[in-house]
C-alpha cells in the first residue's frame, strides 16, 4: 500500500483504481498552497494535482519518495516537467478524453462570439429589447467563413470536423509542419486570412503571447478570436484594447492570463463572450479525466509505464 496525495477531491468512481492504496486529501475543497502540498507530500509515493496547483522543485525536494505526479488536465504547464525529469519522476496528464468536449465548447464560443450572444442576451435581460429592428444585434456569419486553427492536435482537429458541418474553409498552423491539407506555415498569414481564429496550442515559452498586439492588428476587423487553450497565449490587455476600438469584431474566451482573475479591460470590452474555464466541463469528460489520472498513478505504483506520461524518458534512467 502506497500513500497517494490528492490536492483536491476527485469523483468517487475514479478512486476505485487506487483502492489498494492510502489516499490522503488534506483539503478536499482544494486550494492547497505549494508549501502545504510540499508538507503533505513528504511521505507520499504519488501526487494527483489539478491545473490550479503549481508543482515543482520545492515539492520534489520535500518528497524524496515521490514516484509519480498526475495532473487531472491535458495541459501540464502547471508542473515543472524538467524538474520532475531531473528527479526521475514521471508526470502523467489526461490526453484524448477531453478533446471532443473541448471542441464542442470551442465551437459554442465560435457561434456565440460571432453572433454576439452574450451582449444580446444581456441587453434583453436588462430590458433593452423594445422592438425587432432590421439592424439590431448584427453579427458575423459562421456558415461558409474561413476558420484558422492555431494548433492542430486532437482538439484543433476535432474543431475542424465540426466546421465541416458549417461549410467552413479550414486552414491551420502548428508549431511544426503537419503535412496535412490546409497547413499554413506563416502564422501571420493565417491570422490575416481567417474570419474566425481558434487557439489550440499548449502553453510553453514559445506560445506565451503568441497572439499579441501585432498579430491582433493583422486580423480582419470582422474577425472573431476564440481561446480555449491557456490564457497567457493571448495578450489580454491587447485583446481588450482591440475589442474596445472595434479593431477586432468579437472574442470568445474560456481561459485567462491570471485565472481566476479576468483583465478589467476584457471584462469591460464589447462583444466578448467570457466563460470560467469550462472547456472540458461535462459530467462524463471530467470523470474520464479523473479516471485517467488515477489509473496512471495505479499503473506506475504497480511498476508500469502509462502511455500518458509526458516525460517517458524517465523510464529509461
Ligand atoms: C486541460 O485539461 O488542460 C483543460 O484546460 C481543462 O480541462
Amino acid at each position: 500500500m502506497s500513500r497517494v496525495l490528492l490536492t483536491s477531491k476527485l469523483f468517487d468512481p475514479a478512486l476505485d483504481a487506487l483502492s489498494a492504496h492510502e489516499l490522503v486529501m488534506p483539503k478536499p475543497e482544494g486550494s492547497m498552497s505549494t508549501d502545504e502540498i510540499a508538507a503533505a507530500a513528504k511521505d507520499a509515493k504519488a501526487l494527483i494535482c489539478q491545473l490550479t496547483d503549481r508543482i515543482g522543485e520545492p515539492i520534489f525536494a520535500a518528497a524524496p519518495g515521490l514516484e509519480v505526479v498526475a495532473t487531472v488536465s491535458v495541459g501540464f504547464d502547471n508542473v515543472d516537467v524538467k524538474a520532475a525529469t531531473r528527479a526521475g519522476i514521471p508526470v502523467c496528464n489526461t490526453p484524448g478524453v477531453l478533446a471532443e468536449t473541448t471542441a464542442d465548447l470551442a465551437f459554442a464560443l465560435i457561434l456565440s462570439a460571432s453572433r454576439v450572444l452574450s451582449d444580446s442576451e444581456r441587453d434583453l435581460r436588462q430590458g433593452g429589447y423594445k422592438k425587432w429592428e432590421l439592424d439590431g444585434y448584427l453579427g458575423q456569419d459562421v456558415y461558409g467563413a474561413t476558420l484558422g486553427l492555431v494548433g492542430y492536435g486532437r482538439i484543433g482537429q476535432a474543431v475542424a470536423k465540426r466546421a465541416e458541418g458549417f461549410s467552413m474553409r479550414v486552414i491551420h498552423h502548428d508549431l511544426a509542419p503537419t503535412g496535412l491539407p490546409g497547413y499554413i506555415e506563416d502564422l501571420d498569414e493565417l491570422v490575416s486570412q481567417a474570419d474566425v481564429i481558434s487557439i489550440h496550442v499548449p502553453l510553453t515559452a514559445e506560445t506565451r503571447h503568441l497572439i499579441d498586439a501585432r498579430r491582433l492588428a493583422l486580423m480582419k476587423p470582422t474577425a472573431v478570436l476564440v481561446n480555449t487553450s491557456r490564457g497567457p497565449v493571448v495578450d489580454e490587455e491587447a485583446l481588450g484594447a482591440a475589442l474596445e476600438s472595434g479593431r477586432l469584431f468579437a472574442a470568445g474566451i474560456d481561459v485567462y492570463e491570471q485565472e481566476p482573475a479576468v483583465h478589467p479591460r476584457l471584462l469591460a470590452a464589447p462583444r466578448a463572450v467570457l466563460l470560467p474555464h469550462i472547456g472540458s466541463a461535462s459530467f462524463a469528460t471530467r470523470l474520464a479525466m479523473a479516471r485517467l489520472a488515477t489509473s496512471a498513478v495505479a499503473e506506475v505504483l504497480a511498476g508500469g509505464q502509462p502511455a500518458n506520461t509526458v516525460n517517458p524518458e524517465v523510464y529509461n534512467k
